[in-house]
Formats: structure tokens, C-alpha cells, sequence
């Protein structure tokens, strides 16, 4: 089974033991909290009594209480544990019992398991490793899943800015597939630069768009001309309701200097400034402007490569 039933759904910090957490993910609608030893977990966001959201709730000790008859479930089963007023002589039945995921967490991120059989070992995340001070955030976009990840590809500018970078409409050659990804490298300018994008042959930068073929884990570097890492981002992406994408992210700066940096951009970076920014409203003239070239192939090979989502454990 592959790792990309793992969906990365939710920064590690936005989960806790007090409140519960709404994501939807691959269309799946959870609730993710914190029990008292700490662990994330991921229950359907569905009370199995009258479908109430459990993220109306709280969270009791290891268990989500919902927040209409207070009906309690089992965080870790995701069995109900108790009823208020249920009589001495009454039990709860057991076929009330919410649909619970495997969880597990890495690099900042919480994963829901949202395929079939045993969750395999590798993450989504793990490809993430931040080195000093990151720069986090989510969001709701209103753009489908799909058309999110091809524009990542056919026009990343719209969807991601690097401060004091334009990047550019040329790719430094076609879409490369490395294990589940496209990856497409284009290049980019100093905004300072004096020369229209248009007319540099030599680009000092590159910006690489990793696009996952299945699951919804981006990644976004900018480098040097000589490939050397300057920011990292990884977003978390996934299908929400009515034709929405689900996003969260971590970035990071790398910890050397970057040779032939305008002085502007150095005095960005001491002044301690995010280098990035996700955006979280879209641009629909903008995307429709856009030509569709790198991603042309991106929607056929996401099909094929599709894995059911419908695990329940
Ligand atoms: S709807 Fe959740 S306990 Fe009744």
C-alpha cells in the first residue's frame, strides 16, 4: 500500500486537548484533538446520534463529548463511552461508535490515515525538515483540489510569493516525474533586477514545484542558479467541501548566505520578515489567463495513480 493515504491534515500546534479541531481532507470531514498523554488523534466529524459535528463539542480527558446530548466517544476506538442519564439498568449500545483514523505525526504535521488496510511507515512530512525558524499558516481557497495542484504548476505565482522574487513564465526544461510527483523548475529574478524578466537568459534563481500525483502533499524551493536551497515550503493540500482545497504549510529559510542577493532583500531577511506568503485569497482572472502546458498531463496520471479513500477502523 502506498504512504499517500497519509494525508498531511493540520499544523501540529493547531491541535490540542481542549477544543477539537474541524479539518476536511480528501473530502473526508474529521475533527482532530489531543488526548491527556498528548497524542493527536482523528475522529469522523459526525456524532453517530443525530450527525451533529463533534467539533461542536469538547474534549473530555481521552474522549470528544458532543456538544448537543453530550454523548461521549472514545478518541483512540472512537467507541461512546457514556450517555448522560442513562439509567442503572440501561447500556450504551455499541452500535454507536464513531468512525476513528490512524494518526501519527511528523515535522509539524498531523497525517490522518484515509486509505485502506495497515497505514504504512513513511509520511508525507517526511520529506520536510526544517532547520531554524519557520513561517506556518492555513487556509481555505476556493479552487478544486485538482485545479489547485495543476496551477501550482502552470503559474506557482498565483498561488505563492516569495518577497523579493518575481518568478517567471520559463521553465528550465519539461515536468520531471520523481516517484509520486511532477516536479517543473522555472526560472525567477530579483525584483530589483534592472532587466525585464523577459529578457534574462541566465536566470540567478530557480523555483521548484514538486506536485504529488497522489495525495496532496506540495513542495515548494527556491534555490540558486547552483541549486543551492534558499526557502523551503511544504503545503498540505487536500479536496474540502463544495469544490474548495484545504492548505496548510510550514516554511523555512536555509542558513547561508546567497551569494549575488541584493542588498534589499538581505535587509528583508535581517529585519527578520516572512520570505513567503500562501495565499489564501485567488486570483480567478488570473488562473484563467494562465496556459495550461506543464499540468497537461497532471489530472490522467492523478487518476491513475488513485487510491479509494474509505478506511474505517
Ligand atoms: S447528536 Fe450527538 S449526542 Fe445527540
Amino acid at each position: 500500500m502506498s504512504s499517500s493515504a497519509w494525508w498531511a491534515s493540520a499544523l501540529s500546534e493547531a491541535v490540542n486537548g481542549e477544543r477539537p479541531l474541524p479539518v476536511v481532507y480528501d473530502g473526508e470531514e474529521l475533527v482532530l484533538f489531543r488526548n491527556t498523554k498528548g497524542q493527536a488523534l482523528a475522529l469522523e466529524d459526525r456524532c453517530p446520534h443525530r450527525r451533529v459535528p463533534l467539533a461542536l463539542g469538547c474534549v473530555v480527558g481521552d474522549a470528544v463529548q458532543c456538544g448537543y446530548h453530550g454523548w461521549i466517544f472514545d478518541g483512540t476506538t472512537g467507541a461512546c463511552t457514556a450517555i448522560p442519564n442513562l439509567h442503572a439498568d440501561e447500556r450504551v449500545p455499541p452500535r454507536y461508535a464513531a468512525r476513528a483514523y490512524p494518526v501519527a505525526e511528523q515535522n509539524g504535521f498531523v497525517h490522518v490515515w484515509l486509505g485502506d488496510g495497515e497505514p504504512s511507515d513513511s509520511l508525507p512530512a517526511a520529506s520536510y525538515q526544517p532547520r531554524g525558524r519557520e513561517f506556518t499558516g492555513s487556509a481555505v481557497v476556493s479552487l478544486q483540489h485538482d485545479e489547485y495542484l495543476a496551477v501550482m504548476l502552470d503559474g506557482p505565482e498565483c498561488l505563492i510569493d516569495f518577497e523579493g522574487v518575481k518568478i517567471t513564465d520559463f521553465f528550465l526544461g519539461d515536468p520531471i516525474r520523481r516517484e509520486n510527483h511532477l516536479v517543473l523548475d522555472r526560472g525567477a529574478v530579483w525584483t530589483t533586477q534592472l532587466l525585464p524578466a523577459n529578457f534574462v537568459v541566465d536566470y540567478p534563481l530557480i523555483l521548484r514545484t514538486s506536485v504529488p500525483l497522489v495525495g496532496g502533499d506540495i513542495r515548494v524551493d527556491l534555490l540558486t542558479a547552483e541549486e543551492r536551497l534558499i526557502c523551503s515550503v511544504f503545503v498540505a493540500s487536500g479536496a474540502n467541501r463544495r469544490r474548495t482545497t484545504s492548505l496548510c504549510w510550514r516554511g523555512f529559510m536555509h542558513d547561508h548566505d546567497v551569494e549575488g542577493a541584493p542588498l534589499r532583500w538581505r535587509a528583508m531577511r535581517a529585519a527578520r520578515r516572512p520570505p513567503f506568503t500562501v495565499s489564501s485569497e485567488i486570483d480567478g482572472a488570473q488562473i484563467a489567463a494562465l496556459l495550461v502546458a506543464p499540468s497537461r498531463d497532471l489530472t490522467v496520471l492523478r487518476q491513475q495513480s488513485r487510491i479509494p479513500a474509505t478506511a474505517a477502523v
